[in-house]
């Protein structure tokens, strides 16, 4: 699956897509991740993305012609174009697993006070990451990549297990919340790992975390 994001700030990213699952992804090529550069597709000396706004009143808009040309240029075939706005849809789990099954998501990073209203006749969705305001769509795109990355068959363990040969696992996949994890020491000033954890008896285990998950 291919990750286009459109933005003035490109090197944001570099580090936390070369960390960790994310950096695996990419080098196991499940992934693909191209940053664009929205001032690549101005045509001033400035290399100007945000003008005044008509009608007045504070702060810069971002212009719709290089987030126009950026779109046109990037959107090669079947492509999903999002834009990232306090406005748009709350994102959600049910949007990241959408979202993986697409080969190409191009998303724009809005900045400033607002995008220009025409910059949304070019794009499918507008997304939100939930209800606040930040000063970009930068953040909201690490999320993105990060929570579809990781339902994208092959990038973690758990989905490279065979669904119907562990029926628990295909449970706890669906689950919206995991069980409780618990790791050394067996007793951390007189908080005890529960007794199951330690018993061994891998059917209890098993159940015991199906009881547990929220
Ligand atoms: N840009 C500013 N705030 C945002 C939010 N909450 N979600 C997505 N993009 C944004």
């Amino acid at each position: 699956m291919k990750f286009n994001i459109i933005t003035i700030f490109p090197e944001i990213f570099d580090s936390y897509f070369n960390e960790s699952i994310i950096k695996r992804a990419q080098d196991k090529k499940k992934i693909k991740i191209n940053i664009h550069n929205l001032r690549d597709y101005t045509k001033d000396k400035h290399r100007s993305v945000d003008d005044k706004p008509y009608g007045g009143g504070p702060g810069m808009v971002m212009m719709v012609e290089p987030i126009y040309k950026a779109i046109k240029k990037i959107k090669k075939g079947k492509a999903k174009v999002i834009l990232f706005s306090p406005k748009g849809k709350t994102f959600d789990q049910k949007m990241a697993n959408r979202y993986s099954k697409l080969d190409n998501l191009i998303m724009v990073c809005g900045r400033y006070e607002g995008v220009d209203e025409r910059v949304k006749k070019f794009v499918d969705e507008e997304v939100s990451i939930g209800d606040y305001v930040l000063t970009g769509g930068e953040i909201p795109a690490m999320i993105v990549v990060d929570a579809v990355t990781r339902l994208i068959p092959g990038v973690i363990a758990i989905e490279s297990l065979k669904e119907e040969s562990f029926s628990l696992e295909k449970e706890l996949k669906h689950a919206k919340y995991e069980y409780p994890q618990y790791t050394r020491p067996e007793n951390f000033n007189n908080l005890k790992v529960p007794k199951v954890l330690l018993s061994g008896n891998h059917k209890k285990i098993k159940q015991w975390r199906l009881d547990k998950r929220i």
